[in-house]
């Protein structure tokens, strides 16, 4: 087919056509729920809140069930993200339901890391499912999809404002989560400071450009009902597991000496609005929005980051080969890059390593032609004084030979003239008797 009649034929108005009779596609509603329920659902809260503000007791009431639960301590030293998943049959409906507790929030003195863990246990149950979704072989259909598809923002009743804590952690997020605030343990603050602690919070969140879920509207038949509940958010909520009768009817209630909370009358709080519009009414709305909206975001980022664009600089579509083909060589060309750079490093390293050892040999050397001159000037002076001893004792010796002449002379003498015995005896004994090498001189 040629272009034209190609761009003609999409051109060309759908026209519509009755049907002679019952065909059956009209069937297909029923196919898809039909499918759906035999796969089963998975769903997947997040509770963030501090220890003990009543995250298990709301569970439990929910899905008016005893999940395992296990008291938090108040010494964790870093937010711990603790999934538990449950499977829960209403019905012919099967539930693969995970809670996922931030254990320890709250609890440590410095808070400014807090929010990290649960950022980064959101970011790895999207990667998960990116990994699924870019492998070959995919089991999407099968996949126990982690995704957390609502975070409960459990606020603390105390009736003044939002802590700065809550700010951050709800402001990092938002982007990532559908964040449903909500006040935990309402018995506990009075209707009408309840009344202004709400417009509080919203409007906090608001000049803090937190982005909270809002229940939809678009589908006509639960607008009505979600803008009248998104009216009334943050949801003030009493959770108990507990039974009392009230008239004569068992209801789950918290019981005072001064009265009882009955956790589903809505005059009581918000438990009721809290329980429609999360399970009854938008579960299904939160679960696309993960996927639509927040894994969306995560995927396009991860997969720009690794350097995939839909449109090349001249807005053509950008094929998956060439983005392959400009990565693998930015790949190649960043290899060489760091080889050569390593190379260069080890040429440098044998550069320094040579010229150290030639300073090295320099200074032996030095050392060595000092002690050379030393050596030398020492033997030069050896030699000086064995010269100088060797003519003393030639002196010595001459001297020697004279006073022995001198002797034999003055003995012949004596024998001829016995007077002049004395004066020779006395010039006998003034001859120098003993040569000091210390001194350098004849001692007598
Ligand atoms: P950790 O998991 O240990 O962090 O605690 P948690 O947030 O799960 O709180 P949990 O549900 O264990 O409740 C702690 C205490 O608060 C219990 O004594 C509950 O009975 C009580 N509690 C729970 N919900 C409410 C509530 O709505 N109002 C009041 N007044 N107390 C509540
Ligand atoms: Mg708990």
């Amino acid at each position: 087919m040629a272009a034209t009649d190609l761009e003609r034929f999409s051109n060309e108005e759908k026209r519509s056509l009755s049907l002679g009779g019952h065909v059956g596609f009209d069937s297909l509603p029923d196919q898809l729920v039909s499918k759906s329920v035999t796969q089963g659902f998975s769903f997947n809260i997040l509770c963030v809140g501090e220890t003990g503000i009543g995250k298990s007791t709301l569970m439990n009431t929910l899905f008016n069930t005893t999940f395992e639960t296990e008291e938090a301590s108040h010494y964790e030293s870093a937010v711990r993200l603790r999934p538990r998943t449950y499977d829960l049959q209403e019905s012919n409906v099967h539930l693969k339901l995970t809670i996922v507790d931030a254990v320890g929030f709250g609890d440590q003195i410095n808070k400014d890391e807090s929010y990290r863990p649960i950022v980064e246990y959101i970011d790895t149950q999207f990667e998960n499912y990116l990994q699924e979704e870019l492998k070959i072989r995919r089991s999407l259909f099968n996949y126990h999809d982690t995704r957390i598809h609502v975070c409960l923002y459990f606020i603390t009743p105390t009736g003044h404002s939002l802590k700065s804590l809550d700010l951050v952690t709800m402001k990092k997020l938002d982007s990532k989560v559908n964040i449903i605030p909500i006040i935990a343990k309402a018995d506990t603050i009075s209707k009408s400071e309840l009344h202004k602690f709400k417009i509080k919070i919203m409007s906090e969140l608001v000049s803090n450009g937190v982005q909270i879920y809002q229940f939809p509207t678009d589908d006509e038949a639960v607008a009505e009902i979600n803008s009248v509940m998104n009216a009334h958010l943050p949801f003030a909520v009493v959770g108990s597991t507990e039974e009392v009768k009230v008239g004569n009817k068992l209801v789950r209630a918290r019981q005072y000496p001064w009265g009882v909370v009955q956790v589903e009358n809505e005059s009581h709080c918000d438990f009721v609005k809290l329980r429609e519009m999360l399970i009854r009414v938008n579960m299904e709305d939160l679960r696309e929005q993960t996927h639509t909206r927040h894994y969306e975001l995560y995927r396009r980022c991860k997969l720009e980051e690794m350097g995939f664009k839909d449109t090349d600089p001249d807005n053509q579509p950008f094929s998956l080969q060439e983005t392959y083909e400009t990565k693998r060589k930015e790949f190649l060309g960043e290899l060489q890059r760091k080889e050569e750079e390593m190379r260069q490093m080890f040429v440098n390293k044998v550069k320094e390593t040579e010229a150290e050892l030639k300073e090295k040999e320099r200074e032996l050397h030095e050392k060595f032609e000092h002690l050379k001159r030393i050596h030398q000037e020492e033997k030069r002076k050896v030699e000086e004084k064995r010269r100088e001893l060797e003519e003393e004792m030639n002196m010595f010796n001459r001297r020697k030979v004279a006073v022995e002449t001198l002797q034999s002379q003055s003995l012949q003498a004596t024998s001829q003239q016995p007077l002049k015995k004395d004066k020779d005896k006395k010039n006998f004994f003034s001859l120098p008797s003993a040569y000091s090498i210390t001194t350098g001189r004849y001692v007598n």
